[in-house]
């Protein structure tokens, strides 16, 4: 994985929210926000920002941390979507156009229920929670991120794996003409990404579709993507239309670009460095140039929830 400078760091502020829309109108929301033409006031009491859709009917959860979340332009201007370019400015500048609708996820494998469905259709039956969670990149920077998302838990057990899945197998969208990145070698396209079940359905795992209570910006996965907080950056993979239910372990990008500096795993851990850095401190983007690394956490401060997955794991061996 490329380490860049830091780029401009802006203060944090929190931002507060006003217009909402109803849980069904994310679906126009969504539409318009993934869009590039939008014509102003065509969805009446709608009024979309520079930001993006508000999302309403998003509730709350004892799983948010209480730090404070980084800036909106922290989280969207600074960014790791290598296929819109390497560099940390690059996704927000090159995703602007990205066309989220019409969005088909494929959910296959061991499951009773598999099939094609549209974004909307997905995303549906499940309730909007916002999820206040830290994210911990393996090139040792974090951020705070206000998400709102689907428990991940519940889209799995509504799909009813059967005995066989073990695992479960993401893929980003492959479309070398949208995303420059995937005309480059950087990596194996499609980025790929798997967690165990258990992973999968331990309840901070979510799959994100808005930040700050907004429709999720292209740059940080439109229109959907998982995010996993107790484990780097890399696994929560972005724009996401594959989901499979499989037996074997299935392959990750980074695993197979750099298999002895990116494992399966990728818990957070501060013990465990990286063969080319130390794990163990941290720098917290818009804590200011001047700022302290911060000691990172094990399980990157998730360890209550998470760390029973691992009780028979070596970590050192399983990174
Ligand atoms: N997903 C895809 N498809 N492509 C990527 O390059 N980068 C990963 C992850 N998901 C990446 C991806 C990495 S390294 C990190 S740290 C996070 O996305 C960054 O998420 P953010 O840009 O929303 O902060």
């Amino acid at each position: 994985m490329l380490i860049k400078k830091p780029s401009d760091i802006r203060p944090s502020e929190i931002t507060s929210e006003s217009n909402y829309l109803s849980r069904r109108d994310f679906i126009r929301a969504g539409a318009i926000a993934g869009g590039t033409a939008f014509a102003p006031g065509a969805l009446g009491a709608i009024v979309p920002e520079e930001r993006g859709a508000a999302l309403s009917d998003v509730g709350k959860s004892p799983l948010s941390t209480d730090e404070a979340p980084n800036s909106w332009e922290d989280i969207t201007t600074y960014n790791n979507f290598y296929e819109f370019g390497t560099g940390k400015d690059d996704p927000h500048r090159n995703a602007q156009d990205f066309k989220t609708r019409p969005w088909t996820i494929t959910v296959d494998g061991h499951a009773e229920k598999t099939g094609s469905f549209h974004f909307d259709d997905f995303i549906k039956p499940f309730d909007l929670e916002e999820r206040i969670y830290r994210l911990r990149c393996v090139e040792a920077w974090s951020m705070v991120v206000p998400w709102v998302g689907i428990s991940l838990a519940e889209v799995v057990k509504s799909f009813k794996p059967t005995s066989k899945a073990k695992y479960v197998a993401f893929q980003t969208l492959l479309d070398p003409v949208q995303m420059p990145g995937q005309r480059r070698g950087v990596l194996d396209w499609p980025y790929v990404e798997g967690l165990t079940i258990e992973e999968a359905t331990n309840e901070l795992s979510i799959l994100a579709v808005g930040i700050y209570g907004r429709v999720i910006p292209n740059q940080n996965g439109a229109p959907i993507r998982l995010v996993v907080p107790w484990k780097y950056g890399f696994k929560s993979i972005k724009s996401i239309v594959r989901i499979s239910f499989t037996e074997r372990q299935p392959p990750t990008s980074w695993n197979i670009s750099a298999p002895q500096e990116y494992g399966f795993y990728a818990n957070v851990n501060p013990e465990v460095d990286h063969p080319r850095w130390s794990q163990a401190r941290e720098r917290r983007i818009g804590a200011g140039i001047f700022a302290q690394r911060q000691p990172t956490l094990k399980f990157n401060g998730y360890g209550e929830q998470v760390a029973h997955l691992y009780k028979d794991l070596d970590l050192r061996r399983y990174y």
